[in-house]
């Protein structure tokens, strides 16, 4: 049985007043004991959630991270400085970073991998556009972006990867992937764990993200192989990512 995992991404929202009465809302919330929550602030704000954050249930981590471990790489943040402030998860390959970015599947690997070698757990995302689905491409392209990260990792580390499916369609559309077809895909890409680990496969929790709101979280959750949610627009009101942790 794995255990459900909830984390809000923040994006590029926030300041320090707004974010203070987020984080109280979401810490002074009723706990769900089956339930890890963490929140994934802007970097400059990481402190922030350490200093409000420390000694709740509440874990939080970054929203991208370097390849690299230091050096002369302008704007980059590396694992070890997220290590410092205390986060626990980054998120990797988020479909707004591969869009806007152009990271590719192979750079999204290699930050996978720094993330773990730091101590960190990444939450890879993966996810196809509108195009690609109706170009029937769905499931190349989202095997293709699962499988140059399941190259460059070996179990233990493997077993500690988290997954994220997030249709591009449906992030920040209201458009949500009905459960049965997230259910579908999510259960496609534990299959694809499996062929390299059956004990990576069986441990790896894979989030759904797309529109996940409080009405629709406790169907999506309910599905087989959706291990939790990472939340967009809903996390940003504590009354809302309340309700969707409430509902895993
Ligand atoms: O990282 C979160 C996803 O992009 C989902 O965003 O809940 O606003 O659709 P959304």
């Amino acid at each position: 049985m794995r255990r459900k995992l909830v984390i809000g991404n923040w994006k590029m929202n926030g300041s320090l007043a707004a974010n203070s009465v987020l984080l109280r809302g979401i810490a002074a919330g009723p706990a769900n004991q089956n339930v890890t929550t963490a929140v994934c602030a802007p970097a400059p704000y990481l402190a922030q959630c350490q200093a409000e954050l420390a000694g709740t249930a509440i874990a939080w981590g970054g929203q991208d991270v370097s390849a690299y471990a230091a050096g002369a790489y302008t704007g980059e943040v590396a694992a070890s400085m997220l290590q410092d402030f205390g986060c626990r998860y980054v998120l990797v390959g988020h479909s707004e970073r591969r869009a806007y970015h152009h990271e590719t599947n192979e750079l999204v690997a290699q930050k996978a991998r720094a993330a773990l070698d730091a101590g960190l757990t990444p939450v890879v995302c993966v996810g196809e556009t509108l195009a690609e689905r109706e170009a029937g491409r769905t499931n190349v392209v989202v095997c293709a972006q699962l499988q140059a990260v399941l190259d460059v990792l070996e179990n233990p580390a493997l077993e500690k990867l988290v997954l994220a499916y997030e249709p591009v369609w449906a992030i920040g559309t209201g458009r949500t992937a009905t459960p049965a077809l997230a259910q579908e895909l999510h259960a496609a890409l534990r299959k694809q764990v499996a062929v390299r680990s059956e004990s990576a496969a069986a441990t790896i929790a894979i989030l759904y993200g797309g529109s996940m709101k409080p009405e629709n979280a406790k169907d999506l959750l309910a599905q087989r192989d959706i291990d939790g949610g990472l939340i967009g627009g809903a996390a940003l009101k504590a009354k809302d990512f309340l309700a969707i942790t409430g509902a895993a």
